[in-house]
C-alpha cells in the first residue's frame, strides 16, 4: 500500500509540478473540426446563440486553460483573467476511467474533491472547469484558485463576468470504484 501511495503522489508531482503542463489525470481526446465527436465526450452547457458546447481545453500562449467546444463549427472558446479568444485545435474531456462527470454547486474558490483541471498555467496554476448562467447561455468558465477564486467567463464581444458563485467540474467514482488518484 505505501508503494502505491507514494507512485500516486509521485505521479501527482509529475503533472502538477510543472507549469504549461496538460493534465493526465483524465483521458482527453485530441479534436477539430474534421474528427468526429467521441461518445463519451462531456457535454458542459450552452452558448448564447443555442449551440451545446463540451468540456475541452486549449493551449494558449503558455496556458492550458478549460474551454468551450462547439463542435459544429470546431471552435474552442476560452478565458483568462485577462483574454478571451478562440481557437480551432483542441481536447475534448472523454469519460472513461470508470468516472463519472458531475457539476456542483461551489463558489469563492473552494476546493472541492475531484475538481477537473485542464492542466496547469505559465505560473503553475491549476487551470479548473466551472460553469455558470450567463448572457442567455450557460457557459464554461476558467477557475484558478490560488489567485482568483471567482469563476472568469467572457464569450465573444459579451462583457467579462467573474461569478463568486458557480458550479464547478468533479470526477466521481462510479459505484464502489476508486479514482486513479
Ligand atoms: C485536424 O487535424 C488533423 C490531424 O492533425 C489534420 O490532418 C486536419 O487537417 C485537421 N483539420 C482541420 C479542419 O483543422
Ligand atoms: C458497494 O459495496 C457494498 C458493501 O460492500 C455493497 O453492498 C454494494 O452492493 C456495493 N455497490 C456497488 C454498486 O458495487
Amino acid at each position: 500500500m505505501y508503494k502505491v501511495a507514494s507512485l500516486v503522489l509521485a505521479l501527482f508531482a509529475v503533472v502538477y509540478a510543472v507549469p504549461s503542463a496538460y493534465d493526465t489525470v483524465h483521458v482527453w481526446r485530441a479534436g477539430n473540426l474534421s474528427y468526429t465527436v467521441p461518445e463519451n465526450a462531456i457535454l458542459g452547457g450552452f452558448d448564447p446563440y443555442g449551440y451545446n458546447t463540451y468540456v475541452g481545453r486549449v493551449k494558449y500562449v503558455n496556458d492550458v486553460l478549460p474551454a468551450r467546444v462547439v463542435v459544429e463549427t470546431g471552435t474552442a472558446y476560452f478565458n483568462t483573467p485577462t483574454a478571451s479568444s478562440k481557437l480551432l485545435v483542441y481536447d475534448l474531456l472523454v469519460a472513461e476511467r470508470n468516472v463519472n462527470y458531475v457539476w456542483v454547486r461551489s463558489f469563492d474558490g473552494f476546493f472541492e474533491k475531484g475538481l477537473v483541471a485542464a492542466g496547469t498555467t505559465s505560473k503553475n496554476e491549476l487551470s479548473f472547469f466551472c460553469r455558470a448562467r450567463a448572457d442567455a447561455g450557460y457557459l464554461i468558465g476558467t477557475l484558478l484558485l490560488s489567485s482568483q477564486k471567482t469563476c472568469i467567463i467572457k464569450h465573444e464581444s459579451l462583457s467579462l463576468r467573474k461569478f463568486d458563485k458557480y458550479e464547478v467540474l468533479v470526477a466521481q467514482p462510479k459505484g464502489n470504484g476508486t479514482l486513479y488518484y
